[in-house]
Formats: structure tokens, C-alpha cells, sequence
């Protein structure tokens, strides 16, 4: 794909990637449930029931306006972002239904080896656990084969959905930032969740 490769320097005991790109994760990282994996034309069915959840074209570049060509450039955004260093977008692929369900993704920050978390999952499959396996899985892998010091998540105080997955994944809460987030026109406070490269192996994460 022609990324740099990381190189690395200790600190506080422990070697963290100083990567200024983000390599796709091999093998891909999977549990008995889902995969993730790179967005291909076929999820096309998934970017459009995305699109049919307001709060994910609020966030996200998914089109609320469908049309095949719309569904078509979002994918190809997706498989740019790893090109262009600015992280991985990865396609939740659930096993038994063979198909997209959601989006995982670890956006390089400005801060050296921080990873910013972002997903969502499609209406249709929500409730299963499907969002908490596979932002345990990304979060597994960036703080601990991935190298990455901190992986944090911002989320709107009032999206319970998503601060459960955080806590479910092992997540922490560390603060509030006041009028952090512009979604539209207008301006929300984000909660600030992150899991940090010490503490692998201390989460063992819920049964399903
Ligand atoms: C947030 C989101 C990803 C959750 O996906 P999901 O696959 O349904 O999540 P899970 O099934 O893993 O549920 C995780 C937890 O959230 C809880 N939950 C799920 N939907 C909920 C709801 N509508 N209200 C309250 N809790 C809810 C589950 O009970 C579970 O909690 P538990 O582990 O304590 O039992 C999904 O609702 C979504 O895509 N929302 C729109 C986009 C979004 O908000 N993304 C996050 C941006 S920070």
C-alpha cells in the first residue's frame, strides 16, 4: 500500500508505535461472531441502512441522501483513509449473516500514538453486543499488537448506547469537554473514554 513503516522509541519502559500512518491489522481481527475487515462495493446494503439513522450521516460522511454513486464514494473514502495516513476504517462483518453490519474506526490523532475510536453499527442488528465485540477487538489491537499508547473515544453525554459499549469494552471515563463537538449547526459537549497500552490483560470483557 506504500506506508512508512512505524518506527519506535521507548517510554516509560514500554516501545509505542511513533507511526505517523496506520497499517491494516494481519490477520484480521475477528472473534466467533464478527470480522473486520476492509469496506469492499459489496457493502453497499449496509451504507444505505446506515444512512437510514440520522444520528450516523449527523457524525459520519455516510450519505442521508441515498444513491448507489453517493454509497459507492463513501466506500472509497473509507479505503482512503489508510492511504492517505489519516487511519483505518474497517467494515464489522458479521460471520453468520455473511455480510457489513457497522463500521469500526482508529484515526491516527495529532497526539503521538493516540488512536481515535469511532462505529457505528446498522438499525436492523443493534442489540446483540455486536458494537461492544468489535470495539473490544480494535481496542485490543491498537493498545496492545498495534503498539498504540491510548485509544480514546468522544461521545455526547446522551448516547447511552454508545457510553455502554465504551464501558462494556473496558473503557474508562476521564472527563467532559465543554462544547466540544459541531454536529450540523449546533455544538455538544463530548464525554471523554479511553483505555490505555497498561491495561491489557486487566479486562476480560462480558459474556454474550
Ligand atoms: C451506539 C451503537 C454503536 C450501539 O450498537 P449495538 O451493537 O446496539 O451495541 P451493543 O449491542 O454492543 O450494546 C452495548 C450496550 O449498549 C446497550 N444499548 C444498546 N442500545 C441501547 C439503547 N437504545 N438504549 C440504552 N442502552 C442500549 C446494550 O444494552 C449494551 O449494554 P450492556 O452491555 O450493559 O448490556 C449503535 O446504537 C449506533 O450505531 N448508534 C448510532 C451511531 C453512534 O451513536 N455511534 C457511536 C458514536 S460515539
Amino acid at each position: 500500500m506504500g506506508i512508512a513503516r512505524p518506527s519506535t522509541r521507548p517510554l516509560q519502559g514500554r516501545a509505542y508505535r511513533q507511526v505517523v500512518t496506520l497499517d491494516y491489522p494481519t490477520p484480521a481481527l475477528s472473534d466467533e461472531v464478527l470480522r473486520l475487515r476492509r469496506w469492499s462495493l459489496d457493502d453497499l446494503d449496509c451504507v444505505q441502512e446506515a444512512g437510514s439513522d440520522p444520528a450516523i450521516p449527523a457524525h459520519t460522511t455516510v450519505p442521508s441522501l441515498w444513491t448507489v454513486d453517493a454509497g459507492r464514494a463513501f466506500i472509497h473514502r473509507q479505503g482512503e483513509r489508510a492511504k492517505s495516513g489519516e487511519g483505518l476504517s474497517l467494515a464489522i462483518h458479521h460471520l453468520e449473516l455473511d455480510r457489513a453490519v457497522g463500521l469500526v474506526s482508529l484515526m491516527l490523532r495529532p497526539q503521538v500514538s493516540v488512536i481515535g475510536l469511532g462505529y457505528w453499527v446498522v438499525p436492523s442488528v443493534r442489540h446483540r453486543g455486536l458494537a461492544g465485540r468489535a470495539v473490544t477487538l480494535a481496542s485490543d489491537w491498537a493498545i496492545g499488537a498495534g503498539g498504540y499508547a491510548r485509544v480514546e473515544a468522544w461521545v455526547e453525554p446522551d448516547n447511552q448506547p454508545s457510553h455502554s459499549v465504551l464501558r462494556a469494552a473496558g473503557f474508562e471515563l476521564e472527563g467532559r469537554l465543554r462544547s466540544f463537538l459541531a454536529i450540523g449547526d449546533s455544538r455538544s459537549d463530548a464525554l471523554v473514554y479511553s483505555r490505555l497500552a497498561a491495561s491489557v490483560g486487566r479486562h476480560i470483557p462480558p459474556a454474550r
